[in-house]
């Protein structure tokens, strides 16, 4: 799969700002700053199409973008921030719940982890989240430029171990940097956007 022609089309602070469309929408979801933007930058080919953040704790928006109208991607926004006061965090859990809960047109989720840290207790609060919806996902574990090969399969090891993935979870080590795992991602957005039917 390759884009051409990906376009932002809204940052939504709630449901009445959402879209109308009735194509298939793929999200991706992550700490804050773990590299949510980068890694749809480097899947769209723009350097700058995904806004990368500003100030951590604002509360920040939902991005959608249009991608080649066959599909859309959806920006979430980040979580973990320790310093964040509770009315943020609140209006955070209901700016995503409401996403989550209530978009028909989510088909799957691309949940990004740092590859090389341990998963944190919001990366497994969050993926519980995501399987109580049931909705297909990929966990994709990201800045896989920064591990050696042998890094790399104890990572892989140990962020599977600790998110209690099975054989039949999909999982990806990717790397905005030098496009590692491009081809996993797009076979899973192929798969669950309808595109490689
Ligand atoms: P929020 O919007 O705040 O939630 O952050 P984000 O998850 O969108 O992260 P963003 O893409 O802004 O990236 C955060 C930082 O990580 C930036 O400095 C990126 O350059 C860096 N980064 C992202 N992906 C990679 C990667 O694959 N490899 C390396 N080496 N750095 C990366
Ligand atoms: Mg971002």
């Amino acid at each position: 799969m390759k884009i051409n022609n990906p376009e932002f089309v809204i940052s939504a602070y709630g449901y009445e700002d959402y879209p109308d469309h009735n194509k298939a929408e793929i999200a991706f979801a992550g700490r804050s700053n773990v590299g949510k933007s980068s890694l749809i930058n480097m899947l769209v080919r723009r350097n700058k199409l995904a806004r990368t953040s500003s100030t951590p704790g604002r509360t920040q928006s939902i991005n959608f973008y249009n991608i080649d109208r066959k599909f859309y991607f959806v920006d979430l926004p980040g979580y973990g921030f320790a310093k964040v006061p509770k009315n943020v965090k609140d209006e955070w859990g209901e700016l995503i719940n409401d996403y989550l809960y209530h978009r028909d047109n989510l088909e799957g989720i691309v949940m990004i982890v740092d590859s090389r840290h341990k998963p944190t207790s919001d990366d497994k609060q969050m993926l519980k989240w995501i399987r109580s919806f049931d909705i297909p996902f990929i966990i994709a574990a990201t800045k896989a430029d920064k591990l050696t090969n042998n890094k790399k399969k104890k990572q892989e090891k140990l962020i599977k171990n600790e998110l209690n993935l099975s054989e039949n979870d999909n999982f990806c080590l990717v790397s905005a940097k030098t496009q590692e795992g491009k081809n996993k991602l797009f076979s899973f957005i192929g798969k669950v956007s309808g595109q490689f039917k």
